[in-house]
């Protein structure tokens, strides 16, 4: 068990959810401290009954906390998170900043807990799409390694954050109405629109969004070799991310294989029934904290080839669990303070 737990961003929307889920958790600890940015300081949140104070995220703010739980924009937590470490703390990352840096851990519990263990520092937890998208290829590579990934993704607008909500629901009235809308996160309209782009211009034509699947995957799964091709598309649905994933493996995994296995992973749900038209949907996985599969089917165009269809909440699974799992796991395995 931890002595003092800060969570930094508590204000924000993945914050708020994994405010929640420690709660709902039982996450125990001596002291909990809550931070946010100037803006929020002085106000006022309520955890397990008891009423506490925002305070301001600052360089000096992280003394006497041994363990930091951080959701912030990634500048944010460049600049803050190295103070955490320095006094002393471990600190669990939302952000996408430290993920790809070698002393830093990136971790799915249900795949790679020994990097959580082994960690010194900073352990980063992936972005959203990869998050969901690694948990189902880590059932199958353990039937058989995954080669290669072809992947498109259908992206919620919580996905970028509060205002992203606000952009679907305000665009919408607003084109139902027939008026103007100025969208204020997305670069298109998302009303009754769907955007293949989901941040910058990075490599060879793909984006900030869709490298991170590639170099996230590889790192989770410890295998360099494998190959992702995706494209990440924002659809207007406000919550859970859902993913078409088609993978070839070194040998071939029969449909009835990869139920199995599916069904067997831990934190994996299946819903796979065609003729009764059950299958995950964005509708009926939200506020779940599992990664839903369905749509297993063999693929036509290549012997080795499995077709599926992936859905889960993204601020659950795909960031506020992610990270909360990774703070049980923690504490599990401390030595108590001599
Ligand atoms: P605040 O609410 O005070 O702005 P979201 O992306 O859902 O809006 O959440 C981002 C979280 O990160 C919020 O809790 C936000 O606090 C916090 N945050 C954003 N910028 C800073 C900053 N410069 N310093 C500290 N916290 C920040």
């Amino acid at each position: 068990m931890f002595d003092t737990v800060a969570i930094v961003g508590a204000t924000g929307a993945v914050g708020r959810i994994i405010l929640q889920l420690l709660e709902q958790r039982n996450f125990e600890a001596n002291n909990f401290r809550f931070l946010a940015s100037k803006r929020s300081a002085g106000t006022t949140l309520t955890f397990q009954g008891k009423e506490y104070t925002i305070e301001e995220l600052t360089h000096d703010a992280f003394a006497g906390c041994d363990l930091v739980i951080a959701s912030t924009p990634d500048d944010t937590a460049a600049e803050y998170l190295p103070s955490a470490v320095k006094a002393g703390a471990t600190v669990i990352d939302e952000s996408g900043y430290w993920r790809m840096n070698d002393d830093v851990a990136l971790v799915v519990p249900e795949i790679n807990p020994e990097a959580a263990l082994n960690a010194k520092g900073i352990i980063a937890s992936p972005n959203c799409s990869t998050t969901q998208m690694v948990v189902a290829l880590k059932a199958l590579y353990d039937v058989s390694p995954v080669k290669r990934v072809i992947v498109s993704t259908y992206q919620a607008t919580s996905g970028a954050g509060v205002q992203g909500n606000e952009d679907l629901i305000e665009g919408s009235k607003a084109r139902l109405a027939g008026e103007d809308y100025e969208y204020k996160v997305f670069q298109h309209p998302i009303a009754f629109n769907a955007i293949p782009q989901i941040g910058s211009r990075k490599h060879e034509g793909y984006t900030s969004e869709e490298m991170k699947m590639v170099y996230e995957t590889r790192k989770i799964l410890g295998d360099p070799n494998i190959q992702v091709n995706p494209t990440c598309v924002r659809i207007p649905v406000w919550n859970c991310h859902s993913e078409s994933i088609t993978v070839e493996t070194e040998s071939p995994i029969t449909p009835e294989q990869a139920r199995e296995a599916f069904a067997a992973f831990p934190g994996i749900e299946v819903i796979d029934d065609l003729d009764a038209s059950q299958y995950p949907m964005p509708s009926n996985c939200t506020e779940s904290d599992a990664v839903y599969v369905g749509r297993i089917r063999r693929d036509l165009s290549h012997p080795n080839g499995l077709t599926f269809w992936c859905v889960s909440d993204n601020l659950r699974k795909g960031a506020a669990t992610n990270a909360v799992q990774i703070a049980e796991l923690l504490s599990k395995h401390r030595q108590p303070a001599s």
